[in-house]
């Protein structure tokens, strides 16, 4: 079989994931794998979560919680490669290197320290050096393709300034990846018409149930342009087309409740397979470990044919 190009992204597992995290990254995982195109791998950013999940039994329920959603959502573990980045060393060993090439002002140029900053935190050195480990998750596997929402852009910059910087000071040993973005969801608006973020309080969680589902819809801030409550049409935009829509939106001009009726109706038919999965899975947590382990096994295969390039242009080892 001839090889296809690599496509790899990550998610952390923080926690309850929200359908902003499924229109604006997730759902693209399992299109792309679906389409054939590339070899996947789809990783659990454990280390980069420890920035902010400080507590080991945590931090293992919530990753498993991550391996749930990702085969809940339709990852195959037979076409894709499913795998937590601690499973593979090469990650930090990788990003350490790429520590030596890199300068403080740069680094200090990034959105996520500088919005740190700003809010007067006092800032982890892991969170300082994010965007290194994240380099090197992405180029450890010759990536071509990262698909991520539009808040990534700047990471994924920096990862290919990570592969320039290194391929100058060394040897060409690594490839320049691509962002991929999709555009209609860069960013998915929240219940209150922000950015739908945990930290912000405005999510619909993935596997919300029926009555999850209607509290959050009933709560939706309903600021109109018109007669379109806009919150509730671009919700609903999500899961309909603009010509389903249509008819609905100009039957219902001007009445809230009906719109949020239906847009429960249809959030909850568009979430009920996914959730149900999700609840099967929960039941067989070995399983789901299983394909875990296998995935950081197949995984740190990969790695380590980039890392003998890496440690011999260095001249460690
Ligand atoms: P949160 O902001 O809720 O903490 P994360 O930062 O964990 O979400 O994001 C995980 C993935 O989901 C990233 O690829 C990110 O780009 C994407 N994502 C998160 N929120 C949104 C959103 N509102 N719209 C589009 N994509 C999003
Ligand atoms: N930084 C990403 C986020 O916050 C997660 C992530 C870690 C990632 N490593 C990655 C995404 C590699 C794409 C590729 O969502």
């Amino acid at each position: 079989m001839t090889s296809r190009p690599i496509l790899l992204s990550g998610i952390k597992p923080t926690g309850d994931p929200h359908i902003g995290n499924y229109f604006g990254a997730l759902k693209q995982f399992v299109d792309m794998q679906n389409r054939g195109n590339h070899e996947c791998y789809f990783m659990i950013a454990d280390y980069h979560a420890l920035n902010s999940v400080q507590d080991g039994d945590q931090m293992r329920a919530l990753t498993l919680e991550l391996a749930r959603t990702f085969l809940a959502i339709g990852i195959d573990p037979k076409k894709s490669v499913m795998f937590k980045q601690s499973d593979v060393s090469a990650h930090t060993e990788l990003a350490w290197i790429f520590d030596t090439i890199t300068t403080m002002p740069y680094l200090m140029r990034a959105h996520a320290y500088k919005d740190s900053e700003a809010k007067n935190k006092e800032i982890v050195v892991g969170t300082f050096n994010y965007p290194m480990l994240m380099a090197a998750d992405i180029l450890l596997y010759d990536t071509a393709t990262v698909p991520v929402g539009q808040d990534q852009k700047q990471h994924i910059e920096y990862a290919r300034d990570a592969a320039e910087k290194f391929n100058r000071t060394y040897e060409e040993v690594f490839r320049l990846p691509t962002e991929m973005i999709v555009p209609e969801v860069a960013i998915v608006p929240g219940v209150d018409g922000e950015k739908m973020s945990k930290s912000y309080g405005n999510t619909i969680p993935l596997f919300a149930t029926r009555e999850e589902i209607t509290q959050k819809v009933m709560g939706i801030v309903t600021d109109s342009d018109g007669d379109v409550p806009t919150n509730v049409y671009a919700i609903h935009r999500l899961v309909k087309t603009a010509e389903q829509l249509a008819p609905l939106y100009e039957e219902h001009r001007g009445r809230y409740k009906a719109l949020k009726d239906a847009l429960v109706d249809d959030l909850d038919a568009f979430i009920a397979p996914m959730r149900a999965k999700y609840e099967a899975l929960g039941k067989s947590p070995e399983k789901v470990a299983k394909i875990l382990s296998e995935g950081g096994k197949k995984a740190n295969k990969k790695a380590e044919q980039k890392m003998k390039q890496v440690r011999k242009a260095v001249g460690v080892r």
